[in-house]
């Protein structure tokens, strides 16, 4: 098939080129995110391939159909991008890649929590100007500490076994229960338990209208004081105000961000020559105890190779008309 992949950075490309062996199919890469004026990129291509903050909104999507796109082959397991609804009514067919590496974003998740208690993004610099003193690096035994889980799917249960695996007391909210996390001794709880018993919370649930700003005002209110917050699934699951307020009463103790509300004028790209435009992303930058990470949680060389191999699987599988090889996306 004729792919248009939207959104290349040159690991893409590298990592479809060479899965693409085995598949044979037609791609063209393109730097731009897809959105209404890059749409055109896709006129002569059967299939788009996307990535997290490609625009596939209803406009978007019917000028793709009218081009004779037939499927969207995202690269990526969230699809809250996608309007599936107007995908269905236009006949074009959404496919994703449900799992890749779980492990990839829950040992970053553990990697923010990690950073932040022991405070190993200021050691780094104190180190290199020869500042060896300990004053303001004073961390906490994550052992025997309460983390709670927000979504136990595939990456949130991954990442309750590693906290289990550090000892802590681990409690979950999901409105599906897992067993595989009950059988590790996590406690499903309310999400007001959650809230006001963890000390570390980590957000894994994707995004839609029920989890959008899930933590907000209401919910730090309920949190412990110096509570640390690890987001490494949807920007939008946090009101970032909200959050800097709590960072700024000392509610929040500590801010670990992977993924960010207004990140797709921001990630992906090298802005270091730019003034920042964002006044809310730059507040951000300034408390000592926040760390963000520009969207790589999924980025290890494994996820990759899943990514890739997986993304060409689904296009193949809808080429030759096999719904048992493909993961279609279904409302
Ligand atoms: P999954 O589909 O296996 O698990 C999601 C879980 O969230 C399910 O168990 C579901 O029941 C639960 N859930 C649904 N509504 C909920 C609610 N209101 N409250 C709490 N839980 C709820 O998905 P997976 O693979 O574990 O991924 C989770 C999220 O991680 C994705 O949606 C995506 O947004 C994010 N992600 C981030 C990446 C990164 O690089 N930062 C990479 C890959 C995924």
């Amino acid at each position: 098939m004729k792919v248009a992949v939207f959104s290349a950075k040159r690991y893409d490309e590298t990592h479809l080129r060479d899965f693409n062996r085995e598949h044979d199919h037609e791609l063209t890469f393109f730097e731009p995110r897809l959105n209404v004026k890059t749409a055109p990129l896709a006129s002569g291509h059967d299939a788009v391939c996307c990535f997290v903050n490609d625009i596939l909104d209803a406009p978007v999507l019917e000028l793709l159909a009218q081009m004779g796109v037939r499927l969207v082959a995202m690269r990526c397991a969230g699809f809250n991008n996608v309007d599936l609804v107007a995908a269905g009514r236009l006949g074009i067919e959404v496919v994703r890649v449900p799992e890749y590496s779980p492990h990839a974003v829950a040992e970053h998740a553990v990697a923010l929590i990690l950073d932040l208690n022991r405070n190993i993004h200021r050691a780094f610099n104190r180190v290199r100007e020869h500042d060896y003193s300990l004053d303001g690096l004073l961390g906490f035994d994550l052992y025997g500490k309460t983390v709670g889980v927000v979504g136990t799917g595939k990456i949130g249960a991954t990442f309750a076994r590693l906290m289990v695996g550090f000892g802590c007391r681990v409690l979950a909210y999901d409105p599906r229960v897992n067993p595989d996390v009950t059988d590790m001794g996590a406690e499903y709880v309310s999400l007001e338990r959650l809230w006001a018993e963890s000390d570390v919370i980590s957000l894994h649930c994707p995004l839609m209208e029920a989890t959008h700003h899930i933590v907000d005002d209401a919910a730090i209110a309920q949190m412990k004081r110096g509570v640390m917050l690890i987001n490494t699934s949807r920007g939008a699951l946090v009101d970032t105000r909200a959050v800097i307020d709590g960072l700024k009463r000392g509610d929040i103790g500590y801010l670990g961000l992977d993924v960010y509300e207004e990140e797709a004028d921001l990630f992906f790209e090298d802005f270091s020559n730019h003034v920042l435009q964002d006044d809310v992303f730059a507040r951000l930058l300034t408390f000592p105890n926040v760390i963000i990470t520009g969207h790589q949680a999924f980025f290890t060389r494994e996820a990759l190779d899943a990514i890739a191999s997986v993304t060409l699987t689904n296009i193949s599988a809808f080429e030759q008309g096999d719904p048992t090889r493909r993961y279609t996306v279904t409302l």
